[in-house]
């Protein structure tokens, strides 16, 4: 369907007198949650405001939540005291969106606690930002829009990317897993997967602004059109990539659509599930071009148990022979993934199991969180909650564990030439370019500005925890 944007970022600049305003964002959580305010951004520029940093010059306030774990609570409520002078001092709108405000009892809390706040809007209606906001100015009063039952996938929303390499393409809304431990489902809504031409198309327009790198977004992107199919709708899509035709049906025939279009040199997807990891997406993926050979397969827990009653449908061995089913069937192929440290009733025992696939399957990045009890998710009411400083303890162990197998990677790194997409200068020291290996390290070196952008092929020369670094005498554009 498409978004009524334009009618309302019209009537805003109306009457703003089309003076050019200010506003700042602060975004939470997963890369989805950084899309969403790619489009906020898109949006609220279109409706003639300018983004800013500073607080105290900004005529609007957009807070995008997130709700996985306890911690984006506390940051949130932190900097609304911070925000509330500048709505006393000059009536700056605050308004706050994301997952969070699907949580009835977070919008109560902000009713009672926060009653400065102007707009608060779910996860099922960012497309009616503009109207909420142009009400919010016009009739200066509290708007609450937020919607329980599952949204329709908008096409059309403004979309503003600051970065000119790399971006990112949502192929799906919500989840229909429901691990036990997770509010996703409950905040995003059932899946919705987007129709493959449009993906196609911004896929398309991303690579003639020049974009060389897309990570495909959703949280479970390997089921992609499968809830359409199970509820009987033709997913038999025909469509047009690259001028060719062909039929997108599945997770993996998009990869392979996706995998035409020129210009677009690295396609990354976050995040697949291991139950649904099957031999088409792996045969996409090894017989592809551009599709880059980094995995991200969430393991969640090492231990069968513990998996079992996280509802994550496989065990221990099936995950172990899921990456070699894998790395068998594509060389060179490496991968990274989330593990939750003191989920209820996680024995010693069970966390060894962790450690253990940890010490087997030689992750390029460990994503390690400690398990946060969120309320309305079964893990929530189960018994034996882990201690906090066991759970402290473990993750520990495993961060430990983490960084020496991440280290003999490293080391493996030396002396061998990478392909490095150059994505600007360190942040740290302006002479020195940044870039990612298809594996996503970042590689540090020396070299001229006009490399921004352009994939080189540089050598390896030495490793540290967080970076490599390459050699500035060996570029060779690719
Ligand atoms: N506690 C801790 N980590 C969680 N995640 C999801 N829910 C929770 C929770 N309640 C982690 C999972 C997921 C990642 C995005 O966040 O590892 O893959
Ligand atoms: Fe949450 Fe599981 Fe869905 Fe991922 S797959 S969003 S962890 S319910």
């Amino acid at each position: 369907m498409e978004a009524n944007i334009k009618e309302w970022t019209d009537k805003i600049k109306e009457i703003n007198n089309n003076k050019t305003k200010k506003f700042s964002i602060m975004t939470m959580g997963c890369q989805l949650n950084e899309n969403d305010s790619e489009k906020l951004c898109g949006i609220v520029d279109q409706a003639g405001y300018k983004k800013t940093d500073n607080l105290e010059e900004a005529d609007l306030i957009l807070f995008n939540t997130c709700c996985v774990r306890e911690n984006a609570e506390d940051k949130l409520f932190g900097k609304l005291g911070e925000v509330k002078k500048y709505k006393e001092q000059k009536g700056t709108i605050i308004a706050i969106g994301g997952c969070m405000m699907q949580e009835k009892h977070i919008v109560h809390k902000l009713n009672e606690s926060y009653p400065f706040v102007d707009i608060i809007f779910g996860t099922h209606t960012l497309e009616n930002f503009p109207k909420d906001l142009y009400n919010a100015i016009v009739e200066k009063k509290k708007i609450e829009d937020i919607l329980d039952i599952d949204g329709i996938v908008y096409e059309g929303v403004p979309t503003y990317r600051e970065d000119k390499i790399k971006a990112s393409v949502p192929i799906m809304n919500g989840c229909n897993n429901f691990c036990t431990y997770c509010i996703v489902p409950f905040v995003r809504g059932r899946e919705r997967s987007r129709n493959p031409q449009d993906i196609i198309n911004e896929v398309e327009d991303l690579a003639k602004q020049g974009y060389k790198e897309i990570t495909l977004l959703g949280q479970n992107v390997n089921s992609y059109l499968v809830s359409q199919k199970q509820k009987g709708e033709d997913v038999d899509f025909r469509v047009v990539a690259n001028g060719e035709e062909m039929t997108v049906n599945s997770f993996a025939t998009l990869l392979i659509a996706l995998d035409k279009i020129k210009g677009i040199e690295r396609i990354r997807f976050v995040s697949p599930h291991p139950k649904d990891f099957t031999d088409d997406v792996i045969d996409a993926i090894a017989n592809s071009k551009n599709i880059c050979k980094l995995i991200h397969l969430p393991l969640q827990s090492g231990s069968t148990e513990i998996l079992k009653r996280m509802n994550r449908k496989y065990t221990k061995e099936e995950y172990l022979k899921l990456a070699e089913r894998i790395s068998g069937r594509i060389p060179d192929v490496t991968f990274s993934t989330d593990i939750i440290v003191g989920f209820p009733g996680e024995t010693e025992e069970d966390f060894e199991d962790t450690l253990d696939v940890v010490s087997k399957v030689n992750f390029e990045q460990v994503y390690m969180f400690i398990y946060s009890r969120r309320v309305g998710t079964p893990a929530d009411k189960m018994e034996n909650q882990v201690p906090e400083e066991i759970k402290h303890k473990r993750f520990d162990r495993l961060k430990k564990l983490a960084e020496e197998m991440i280290e003999i990677r490293n080391k493996e790194y030396i002396g061998t030439y990478q392909k490095v997409l150059v994505e600007g200068t360190s942040k740290t020291n302006s002479s020195i370019l940044t870039g990612r290996t298809e594996s996503n390290k970042v590689v540090n070196f020396e070299g001229s500005e006009n490399l921004i952008g352009k994939m080189v092929n540089l050598k390896i020369i030495s490793e540290h925890m967080w970076y490599l670094k390459g050699s500035c005498d060996t570029i060779q554009n690719v």
